[in-house]
């Protein structure tokens, strides 16, 4: 937790002069427990929202200019809200001011200027969606101050477009929705193609949730993300030739084992074979997550692991050392890389009487084979993005 006195004290010398009120919001990372890279493609995904986030100290100022900084980038960006321009300035004030330029998109045109401050518990760019949390603790709060009147699934497909349009990574609507809608002890069930979703308590037994960092950066925007999204869309259109009534690349799920009747390209079977099987796990394992049979569930996280490893290819050689020292390791049951992949976290699920001596082992095997030292998170499901003012 951050030293919240602390905090509340940088935040009063950051903000001089003004009389407004603080208030606090607070809006946590997300795990993904599976379904990874089909939620642009229209498939089944099932995130969790965690306890660990950012928090967002704020106060209204009534001269129209926006002030930014963090904890962790003080030095402050300032802008003029009712004139923001589509122009990303590689930094981190471009998740605020895509969130600025998408209300202005939809017709708010009058968000209320504030001094904005960003504390976080997240490691930042590790794959637990620290950039999804610091959009919609910034949509949520000008909602809430503004009086502007979304629901917060309408700040969820906000923060989406800020992400998309103005920081310009074409992520799909999974991490934007799991911070926004995340409910305390259960995981979602999100259908992608048309936002159907399900709260699904996670009863996990004595099995607890760890979440593993390898500690290598990644960059989403420069990696190859964007590139398997190209991949998936001509691999659709290729599959519409024979099958014209498809509209995602999920659908058909029953073509996956002949893929090499109409795809004449290796890597777009490989890729295509990947989103639709996982497709098919998050239903396996949305049946054993209700059944409570957690090593069913177990077995359908490494399944889900392997087919991005050596289908999907977004693994690389510090998450498959990460997630086999997991397989190896005393309490596990299950493991396998969460969020876009490239490096950043996985997520196993463990014995709570084992979790020490798990540590411990993977520690040092992960230590053995990359020279990095991993950190561990043994975070609970809580709630999405709200206000905490009286909780600080
Ligand atoms: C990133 C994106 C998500 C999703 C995952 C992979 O986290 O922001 O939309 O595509 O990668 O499942």
């Amino acid at each position: 937790m951050p030293d919240f006195k602390k905090v509340w004290e940088d935040f009063l010398t950051y903000s001089p002069g003004s009389t407004a009120d603080v208030r606090v919001f607070f809006a946590p990372g997300r795990v993904n427990l599976i379904g990874e890279h089909i939620d642009y493609n229209g498939g089944l995904v099932m995130p969790a929202a965690l306890t660990i986030g950012t928090w967002l100290f704020l106060r209204e100022r009534s001269d129209g200019i926006s002030r930014f900084a963090s904890q962790a980038f003080p030095s402050v960006s300032t802008t003029n809200v009712s004139a923001i321009k589509k122009e990303a300035q590689g930094d981190f004030s471009d998740y605020m001011k895509g969130i600025y330029h998408a209300f202005a998109h939809h017709g708010s045109k009058h968000s209320p200027a504030a001094d904005f401050y960003f504390v976080s518990n997240l490691p930042n760019q590790a794959g637990l969606s620290s950039s999804a949390a610091v959009e919609l603790a910034t949509a949520y709060a000008l909602n809430t101050l503004g009086h502007l009147g979304y629901s917060t699934l309408d700040l969820v497909r906000l923060s989406q477009e800020a992400e998309n349009e103005f920081v310009g990574v074409n992520c799909g609507i999974m991490d934007q929705f799991a911070v926004g809608m995340g409910k305390a002890s259960h995981a979602m069930l999100l259908n992608t193609s048309n936002l159907d979703y399900e709260y699904i308590p996670a009863e996990m037994g004595q099995y607890r949730l760890v979440i593993t960092n390898t500690n290598k950066k990644r960059q989403l925007s420069d990696s190859k993300y964007n590139e398997r999204r190209q991949e998936c869309e001509t691999a659709l259109s290729k599959l519409q030739a024979h099958f014209p009534s498809m509209i995602h690349l999920v659908e058909n799920g029953e073509v996956a084992p002949k893929l090499d009747r109409y795809l004449d390209d290796e890597v777009l079977i490989r890729r295509t074979r990947h989103v639709m099987t996982e497709n098919k796990r998050v239903m396996d394992a949305t049946n054993a997550l209700k059944n409570r049979q957690m090593v069913e569930f177990g077995k359908l996280l490494n399944a889900s692991h392997e087919s991005l490893r050596d289908d999907y290819e977004v693994t690389g050689k510090e998450l498959d050392a990460l997630v086999e020292a997991q397989w190896h390791a005393p309490g596990c049951i299950g493991a396998r890389m969460t969020g876009a992949g490239f490096g950043g976290c996985t997520v196993g699920l463990v014995h709570e009487d084992a979790i020490d001596d798990f540590q411990a082992q993977v520690e040092q095997k992960y230590r053995q084979a990359t020279g990095l030292t991993p950190s561990f998170y043994v975070s609970d499901i809580g709630e999405g993005v709200r206000e905490v003012t009286e909780e600080v």
